[in-house]
């Protein structure tokens, strides 16, 4: 990737943006394409959020990008309406648009893959209405929930059972009915529910079934088979922690 092969449109030569995923945590878990687009990216933004894991991050754009890469952190707004927010990634959008337009090859770093509840969406929707020209390119990456099946050997989904991956869910009752339909079950982005979750797990009859996984790949990762271990933990414990529900055999 080079402005020599870079991308045209309409005949006229444009850098490429490249959405990278970076995996969950784990250095081994990077693809060989993110780190190839990570060495050749002449720049390369790294979204910062207070929850999400900035040292894995920062320590995998830092030991791959080229010495002569630009580093763009990219905050997360903290505005209280949409509106306001979507303001926030047309400004990211319209620097990564002029970039582009200066046929240099970009990068935008996401956790796991880029297309699962990533800014990534957001970014990619706002550059397409500035430049709907834009040469957009993801590379996907190891999502966290795959991950955390891996880690505890739990299958994500067996012959015809459907797997529902469920983010940030207030509905407990949806919760318990999707566990009760015997498909597997992924809950995300768990925060400060997770005692609410674990009792309608429990109420499911589910707990058995059930694994949960936070930080994952990191040095402080925590595993539990058993969630009533978890009925005490501190508030901060469902941060960046996935559980699996195991659909019905
Ligand atoms: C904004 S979403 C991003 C998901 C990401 N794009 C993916 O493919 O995994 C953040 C949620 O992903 C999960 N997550 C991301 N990294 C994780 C990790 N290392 N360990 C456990 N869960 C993680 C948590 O449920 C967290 O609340």
């Amino acid at each position: 990737m080079s402005a020599a092969d870079s991308a045209t449109t309409m005949g006229t030569p444009t850098g490429t943006l490249f959405g990278v995923g970076l995996g969950p945590g784990d250095p081994e878990l990077l693809t060989l394409k993110a780190v190839r687009v990570l060495q050749h990216s002449q720049c390369i933004y790294v979204p910062t959020s207070r929850l999400s894991n900035q040292d894995y991050v920062a320590e995998v754009v830092n030991r791959y990008a080229d010495q002569q890469c630009e580093i763009q952190p990219v905050t997360f707004s903290l505005a209280a309406t949409a509106e306001e927010r979507k303001k926030h990634w047309q400004l990211t959008a319209a620097d990564i648009a002029s970039r582009l337009r200066d046929v240099q090859d970009v990068a935008f770093v996401t956790l796991g893959d880029p297309l699962l509840y990533s800014t990534y969406i957001y970014l990619i929707r706002a550059v397409r209405q500035q430049m709907p020209e834009a040469q957009i390119e993801t590379v996907p990456g190891i999502s966290a929930f795959s991950f955390v099946a891996a880690l505890t050997n739990i299958p994500l989904g067996e012959g015809l059972q459907p797997l529902t991956v469920i983010p940030s869910s207030n509905d407990l009752n949806q919760i318990k009915q999707l566990i009760n339909a015997g498909g597997g079950v992924v809950l995300m982005k768990i925060g400060r529910r997770l005692q609410q979750i674990i009792d309608a797990i429990d109420q499911a009859d589910a707990l058995q079934r059930s694994v949960f996984v936070s930080r994952a790949g990191l040095p402080d990762q925590r595993i539990e088979t058993d969630l009533n271990q978890l009925r005490s933990a501190p508030e901060e414990t469902g941060n960046l922690a996935v559980i699996i529900v195991q659909g019905k055999g």
